[in-house]
Order: structure tokens, then C-alpha cells, then sequence
């Protein structure tokens, strides 16, 4: 599946056939060339995955070649075969934008491991630009769900990938991390497109309603029924409906969605007519539910039923790199939404945000920046505009003299009693949160600050 097209350009044949019959075997698709001229002859007619070139070789150089390569075919990617412990060779193949080197003798196994590397690679990007183009075809911006990290470019091919069929998909993840704007992207992607996607944020309705709220319910099935109600599974019909924290419904619904997605079919509260509908179900929550299983307060053949795909949403603090993006992007969008001209952030404001971790997730991110970009007095972001408890120490650290000395032994108190509760409650950051009276994101910041631990 993940076969090159791959060029090896070397002068010896002996290590020039080995090499391709070593590849061929390996399900690559090999040419052969003898001389770097030759090998771009081949490069101009036909299309090459990766190339692989003795640095030695008569005529042109392997960097030249390298170079050349690159200039007909942007995309290509190359590895460069060069003699043990030539290390300047190794360093002048990068920087010309080969994606690796390799010495010889060259190490058979290391060789298909760099080489599964860049399939991977470039199956990725080949997957991410495809969906691109199919989103746009679709006029859905694929900019909604930023992001830099490798984690989040994964989960979004693999909504394009899932999205065109029924399947059922559990969305999991902390607060914050974009559960619902996976699930838009995915009803977007889907065949359903043009059709509606209904939430239903089941934590948010009682209980003794959302029954009726998702199946609807007949003129007098309950007192205050006064008429006959569609639920969010008729308005949904031919599209999609997305249940976000779907831990939080009770048995009697748990038994009725799951007979949904046995048979398709469902009633109206209080009605005996039995109802179909063409639904497809996502699902998003943050809880334990294989515990909530366990427990017996979670139908195990529903959790089956709605986990057919289950998409991962990594916390933020496990994919900083998208942290820069992520900044950028809701400086950008809340300076235009408050025709505010915004020009950056201070370097130690900047510091600060690519540090700090995020509890919340992105919706503490974005939110961050809201306030920053509506507080901030100028046009650009400084520590000041940020919610952080440490811009007050800091404020005040400018200040020499009393106000000093008094801060440090306050600090110095800060830092023993937090150190004393920390040891008295075993290490249990929330216990010993509470008998400093401090939140538990506050007793975080500050162990942090003062290196304990
Ligand atoms: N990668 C991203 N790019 C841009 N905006 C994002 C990204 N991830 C999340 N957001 C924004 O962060 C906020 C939270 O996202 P979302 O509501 O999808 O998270 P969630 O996981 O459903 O949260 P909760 O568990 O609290 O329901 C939204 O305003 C969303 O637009
Ligand atoms: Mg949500």
C-alpha cells in the first residue's frame, strides 16, 4: 500500500542492483540510473516518490543532482548514500533539502525503516491535500480546525476518511479540545452535507425531558403536552445528529437510542406509531465511559453501538505546536471582530501563552486572547492583558527598595507553606489546594514558579 516510485542513482552495479532488487522485493517500483544526467533524464519524464543517490558518482555530484531534482520536481524527496563518517556531505545533502542521509555499507534494515518513514510521510500530506481539495469542493474552509501538530492532521484525514460512511463516531476528549468542531467537520465531509446536523447537548436538558426532546412526543403523553412535538431525530432526518456528552443519558433513553440504531426506528413519547428516520449519530463526551460500563450505568451493547470510530482529541498540552497557530489565529480573528488594528504580543506575553498549560484546553486559549485583544491599550498584547496571577508580581518586581524586600519574604513564606501542605497532604495537589485555600490551577502555577516538586 505504501509503495515509491524510486530512483537510485549510483555508478556501481554491484550496490546499484543489490539495492534494487533489495527494494523491489520490499513492493517498490524501481528505476535505475548510472550517471546523475541520466537520472534526470528519467526524473523529467516520469514521476519519482523518493531518490536515491551515491553522493560519489561520476559527472555531477549527488548534491547536484539533489539540487536539480528538486528544482523540476518540488515535492520530491531524496536520500543521499554517502561513504562512512563524511559528515560534511551529510550536512551540505540537508541543507540542499534532502529529507535524509544514509552511509555506506548501507544498512539494509535502517534503509527500510527510513524509507517506511517517508511513505508515511508523504501519504500524510497527499491525504491532508486531497481533503483539502474536497473540502473546498464543498465550500467548507479546512482553516476551521487549526492546527500544526501531527496528532490533529491524523484525526482530520480520518474524518475525511470516515465521513462518507453510517458509521457511528465517539468523539472523546477533555473540555475544550474541539469535540464539537470534529463533528461538524465530519457531517460536512459527509454525504449528508446539505443536509442538517442537529446538537444535542444532553447535559443541558433535564432529564424528564430530553426523552422527548430527541424522539419528540404526542398531544397529551405528559402533563404540559398540550400538542404533538417533533424530536431532534425527525428534524434530523437525512442528516446528522450530534449528541455531545451522551454519558449523561438516562437508562430508559440509552434503551431507546440504541433500539434506533439496531432497527432505525424509534415512537414519539407517549405514541404507539412506530417511526423511522435516516440519521446518522456522532457522539462526543469526556467521561470515563468504559467505567460508567462497569458501573453498570452505561448500556455496554450502546457503547458499542455508538463507538464504531472513536476519534481521540489530544489535550492541548500534548500537542503544543499548535500553540503558536492557535495564538496567532484568535489574535487575528478577535482583533477584526473588534476592529481593534492588533499588531502582536510582547515577547514575554508570548512566552508566557506558549508556556502555560492550558487546563481548558482551547476554549481557554481562545478565550484568553478575547480578553487580552479587549483589555490590551494598545495594539499590542502584553503581560498585563493577561489573566495570569504572576503579571501582579511582576508589575510590582519593577519596584526596588521596600516593596521588594517585602515580596521576597512574602514569597519566601509562600513558597514553605506550600511546600509544608504539599508534604502534610502526600504530594495530593488537590488536597492540599484546599487547605491553602488556593485553586488548583492557582497551586499549579505556583509550584511551577517556586521549582518545588
Ligand atoms: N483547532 C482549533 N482551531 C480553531 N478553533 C478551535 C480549535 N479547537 C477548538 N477551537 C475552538 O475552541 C472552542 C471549543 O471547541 P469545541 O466546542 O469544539 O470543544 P469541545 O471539545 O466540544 O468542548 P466541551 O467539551 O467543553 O464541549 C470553540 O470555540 C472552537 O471554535
Ligand atoms: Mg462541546
Amino acid at each position: 500500500m505504501n509503495s515509491l516510485d524510486i530512483c537510485i542513482v549510483e555508478d556501481e552495479r554491484f550496490q546499484r542492483e543489490m539495492l534494487g532488487d533489495f527494494l523491489a522485493k520490499e513492493g517498490h517500483r524501481i528505476a535505475e540510473a548510472e550517471r546523475g544526467e541520466e537520472a534526470l533524464e528519467l526524473l523529467a519524464q516520469g514521476s519519482f516518490d523518493l531518490l536515491l543517490i551515491d553522493y560519489r558518482i561520476p559527472g555531477m555530484n549527488g548534491i547536484e543532482v539533489l539540487r536539480e531534482a528538486k528544482r523540476l520536481n518540488p515535492e520530491i524527496d531524496a536520500v543521499i548514500i554517502t561513504a562512512y563518517g563524511t559528515i560534511e556531505t551529510a550536512v551540505a545533502a540537508m541543507k540542499a533539502g534532502a529529507a535524509d542521509y544514509i552511509t555506506k555499507p548501507v544498512d539494509l534494515d535502517e534503509l527500510t525503516i527510513l524509507i517506511a518513514r517517508i511513505a508515511d510521510r508523504r501519504r500524510l500530506i497527499r491525504e491532508n491535500q486531497m481533503l483539502r481539495h474536497e473540502l473546498k469542493a464543498k465550500g467548507v474552509s479546512s482553516d476551521t480546525i487549526r492546527h500544526r501538530s501531527r496528532k490533529m492532521t491524523e484525526l482530520i484525514n480520518l474524518a475525511g476518511r470516515i465521513a462518507p460512511s453510517l458509521a457511528t463516531v465517539l468523539i472523546r476528549g477533555e473540555t475544550g479540545t474541539g469535540k464539537e468542531l470534529f463533528a461538524r467537520l465530519i457531517h460536512s465531509l459527509s454525504p449528508r452535507a446539505d443536509r442538517p446536523i442537529i446538537t444535542v447537548n444532553c447535559a443541558a436538558i433535564p432529564e424528564t425531558l430530553l426523552e422527548s426532546e430527541l424522539f419528540g412526543h404526542e398531544k397529551g403523553a405528559f402533563t404540559g403536552a398540550v400538542q404533538r412535538r417533533i424530536g431532534k431525530f425527525e428534524q434530523a432526518d437525512g442528516g446528522t445528529l450530534f449528541l455531545d456528552e451522551i454519558g449523561e443519558l438516562s437508562m430508559p433513553v440509552q434503551a431507546k437510542l440504541l433500539r434506533f440504531l439496531q432497527e432505525r426506528e424509534f415512537q414519539r413519547v407517549g405514541g404507539d406509531r412506530t417511526l423511522k428516520a435516516d440519521v446518522r449519530i456522532l457522539s462526543a463526551t469526556h467521561q470515563d465511559l468504559e467505567l460508567r460500563v462497569k458501573e453498570g450505568s452505561f448500556r455496554e451493547d450502546l457503547f458499542y453501538r455508538i463507538n464504531v470510530v472513536t476519534m481521540h482529541i489530544p489535550p492541548l498540552r500534548e500537542r503544543r505546536e499548535d500553540i503558536p497557530v492557535l495564538l496567532d489565529h484568535f489574535l487575528q480573528r478577535f482583533a477584526r471582530e473588534n476592529r481593534k488594528p492588533m499588531e502582536g504580543m510582547s515577547r514575554e506575553a508570548r512566552d508566557l501563552l506558549l508556556k502555560y498549560d492550558y487546563p481548558g484546553n482551547v476554549r481557554e486559549l481562545e478565550n484568553i486572547m478575547e480578553r487580552a485583544v479587549v483589555v490590551s491599550r494598545g495594539s499590542v498584547i502584553s503581560l498585563e492583558d493577561l489573566p495570569f496571577p504572576q503579571v501582579e508580581c511582576e508589575e510590582q518586581g519593577g519596584a526596588e527598595g521596600e516593596g521588594g524586600l517585602l515580596r521576597e519574604a512574602l514569597e519566601s513564606l509562600e513558597r514553605r507553606m506550600i511546600r509544608d501542605s504539599l508534604e502534610a497532604a502526600g504530594y495530593n495537589q488537590s488536597q492540599a489546594a484546599r487547605q491553602l485555600g488556593l485553586s488548583e490551577r492557582m497551586l499549579r502555577y505556583k509550584i511551577k514558579k517556586y521549582g518545588l516538586k
